[in-house]
């Protein structure tokens, strides 16, 4: 198993629902970029894809929650990236579904956005949290 990512203890936030849903994040962009490498074939590289979906657009709902309950005031600008990314996973699965191939470039896409999502604008509701009495880890 390759990995595209590897967890590192700086991608904590600090809530333990919350790093344990971007592990599983982690996990599922790593088994597509196996899929793909192995050239698995379609209905595994399809079952990985929505999966990717649904984990993330549940993920992303976990944190709009707790935005909502505690009236974080950046909510807006976090769930437009949020709506951003669905909305190209989206299209990413219609161009699969129609033919196209899962791409190294598709994956270092998603590489990218995660990691970057998860250490700029995730990273930023740190300190909010914390103080509200959220994040469990010092
Ligand atoms: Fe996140
Ligand atoms: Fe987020």
């Amino acid at each position: 198993m390759v990995r595209i990512i590897d967890w590192d203890a700086q991608f904590s936030v600090g809530i333990k629902e919350i790093d344990e849903q971007h592990q599983v994040l982690v996990e599922i962009l790593d088994d597509l970029y196996n899929a793909m490498l192995k050239a698995k074939g379609k209905e595994v590289a399809q079952e990985t894809l929505d999966r990717l979906f649904a984990y993330t657009r549940s993920h992303f709902a976990t944190e709009e929650r707790l935005f909502k309950k505690y009236c974080y005031p950046e909510e807006q600008e976090h769930k437009a990236e949020h709506d951003g990314m669905l909305n190209r996973l989206n299209k990413f699965q219609r161009d699969f579904k129609d033919g196209k191939l899962i791409s190294v470039d598709l994956m270092l896409f998603l590489k990218e956005w995660f990691v970057n999502h998860l250490q700029t604008t995730d990273h930023r509701y740190i300190d909010f949290f914390r103080e509200k009495g959220v994040a469990d880890l010092p």
